[in-house]
């Protein structure tokens, strides 16, 4: 469904992803990687967001290395980048609308949905973005991003510095928004234990570099420390 094959990226010439390949399909995978690692590298540029030095990426069976940004949204990838992500200065429910502009569902349709899957969001749709908590913008950012009805949807440390309760629940969701909304998700983490209740295969990023993709349910303790290198 989506694949990535040999990509190498960075920044102003320092290259950070190192011939990294990626194949995705309907389901919850995880990119798991201490700090640093390489985590919001891969995801940005899966994104087309960051250039690419050499590989390419596929989605759906296209050719997407050449795309911008926009351009692999419309095409149902979303992403959601590990801070912001939301508009500060318009409200829940103008953020939510701003989603809608790809696809072509009813707007109101969709705005209902998300609130049902983040009642939270319900409470709040007229405070402004730049107000809500920690979690109620992670809800948010996640909102806003499905409402482009993606069919792969980039997450990145969507609970970084959460409250212990507010990632159970996150957690949750992400697995419900697999399963009734049939996303595929790609989930940077560093919360390995908690990545692991979700996932179906996870990658480990050390360096920039992938270890070989592993079945969530069959990880051990050692397989997980080799993919770490301790
Ligand atoms: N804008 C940038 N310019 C230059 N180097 C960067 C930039 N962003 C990240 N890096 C470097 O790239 C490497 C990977 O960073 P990245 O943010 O992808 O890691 P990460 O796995 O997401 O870490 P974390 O878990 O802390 O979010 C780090 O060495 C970092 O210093
Ligand atoms: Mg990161």
């Amino acid at each position: 469904m989506f694949e990535a094959k040999g990509i190498r990226s960075g920044y102003s010439g320092v290259t950070v992803i190192r011939d990294v390949d990626l194949s995705v399909e309907r389901e919850v995978f995880a990119v798991l990687g201490a700090n640093g690692a390489g985590k919001t590298t891969l995801l940005a540029t899966l994104a087309r967001l960051i250039p690419l030095m050499g590989g390419e990426i596929w989605f759906n069976g296209r050719d997407v290395t050449k795309l911008r940004p926009w351009e692999t949204a419309a095409l149902g990838l979303a992403y959601v980048p590990q801070e912001k992500g939301i508009f500060a200065d318009l409200t829940v429910l103008e953020n939510l609308q701003v989603g809608a502009m790809i696809g072509t569902r009813s707007r109101e349709e969709r705005v209902d949905e998300i609130i049902e899957l983040f009642p939270d969001l319900g409470e709040l749709r007229t405070q402004m973005a730049g107000t809500l908590s920690g979690g109620e913008s992670r809800m948010l950012a996640c909102g806003r991003a499905l409402m482009q009805d993606p069919k792969i949807l980039l997450l990145d440390e969507p609970t970084a510095g959460l409250s212990p309760i507010y990632v159970d629940v996150f957690f949750e969701k992400i697995r419900e928004i697999h399963k009734t909304r049939d996303v595929t998700i790609v989930l940077a983490e560093q919360n390995a234990a908690k990545a692991l209740e979700i996932a179906d295969r996870v990658m480990v990023l050390n360096l920039g570099e992938a270890s070989e993709v592993l079945d969530a349910a069959e990880l051990t303790t050692e397989k997980l420390k080799e993919g770490y290198r301790i």
